[in-house]
């Protein structure tokens, strides 16, 4: 029996979310935003906060500035994560300014305590820390040499493996990350990193490719239109409920928990897809990446609402 069902490692950052401009400013002039807010976020901690949120035992891993530990202790605690696979760095936390027109966002980062990560993730007692969970997802562009050191010791362990690799240009488009992708039970891009991927764009062209190139089974995220799966031969394509969305930032992230949460009840691939996309829309029901991430009895109302009606 293991000790955690998920252990979540990768990028964590602190985001600093500007909105609310009369304009972008040309350079050297100031503009003042009409609101601010300062938020935990990096695909990591969306999703362990998603899974823990659904009832799962989940232990997040990576690296931030000491400067933030109070902060992350107390905002994670919120979601009943807690601190012991956080290693504090004096650097600082990984930094991204995020500022949003009406139409578009634009980002600027510090990869900063980050840069750690593949130091972190070749210590021994820290892979066997991922070990002790049943499931361990990546959520970071993992390059192929931590890839072949750490996914063998981790799949003889008895884990089960997933992969979001986030908007990472130059990792989707290196073909030696194929066999990464090959390697885990569910890469999980959305369109445009698929499209990356296989060169090609649409939810047909990247499911031959993933099949022409060995992956175990296929899930591709696809915004407002939901998502599609491939296992064993059968497609299926799910839509996600119709909501009012405020702010779709984090809605992959909280899409991978719903499917890492039904992957762990050994569901079938069509209601392991509904439930993924029930928690990505219900994340985008409210700012922010954490704010509106479902408890198991909303999702489950949801669900029957939605799909069983
Ligand atoms: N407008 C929407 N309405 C309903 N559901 C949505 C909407 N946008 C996203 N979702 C749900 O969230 C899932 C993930 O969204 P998306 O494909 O945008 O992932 P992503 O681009 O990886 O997101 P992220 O911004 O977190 O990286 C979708 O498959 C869908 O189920
Ligand atoms: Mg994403």
């Amino acid at each position: 029996m293991k000790l955690r069902d998920v252990a979540v490692v990768g990028e964590i950052f602190a985001d600093h979310v500007f909105t609310g401009f009369s304009h972008w400013p040309r350079p050297g002039e100031e503009v003042i935003a009409r609101s601010y807010v300062r938020e935990l976020g990096g695909g990591s901690v969306n999703t362990a906060c998603g899974l823990s949120r659904l009832g799962r035992r989940v232990r997040l891993v990576g690296l931030i500035g000491d400067a933030d530990f109070d902060w992350f202790e107390r905002r994670l605690a919120e979601f009943d994560v807690g601190m012991d696979g956080i290693r504090l760095e004096q650097e600082v936390t990984g930094t991204t300014v995020s500022v949003s027109m009406r139409d578009d966002r634009t980002f600027f980062t510090y990869p900063g305590a980050n840069r750690g990560l593949p130091d972190l993730l070749a210590v021994p007692s820290v892979i066997a820390d991922l070990a002790a969970a049943r499931h361990v997802h990546f959520a970071m562009p993992l390059s192929r040499e931590l890839a072949s050191s750490m996914l063998p010791p981790l799949r003889a362990a008895g884990c089960t493996l997933s992969l979001d690799v986030g908007h990472s240009p130059d990792w989707l488009r290196d073909p030696a990350n194929v066999a990464t992708c090959r390697e885990v039970d569910l890469f999980l891009p959305n369109a445009t990193e698929a499209e990356m991927l296989c060169g090609q764009a649409g939810a047909e062209a990247y499911m031959a490719w993933a099949l022409e190139n060995g992956l175990p089974r296929t899930v591709l995220k696809r915004g407002e239109q939901g998502a599609v799966a491939v296992a064993g031969g059968v497609s299926h394509h799910v839509a996600p409920p119709v909501i009012e969305v405020v702010d779709t930032t984090g809605a992959g992230d909280a899409f991978n928990a719903g499917l890492i949460d039904a992957w762990l009840d050994d569901e079938a691939p069509g209601p392991a897809l509904e439930r993924a996309c029930i928690c990505g829309a219900l994340c985008s029901t409210a700012a922010g990446a954490l704010a509106a991430l479902p408890h198991s009895p909303q999702l489950r109302t949801l669900r029957e609402q939605t799909y069983r009606s």
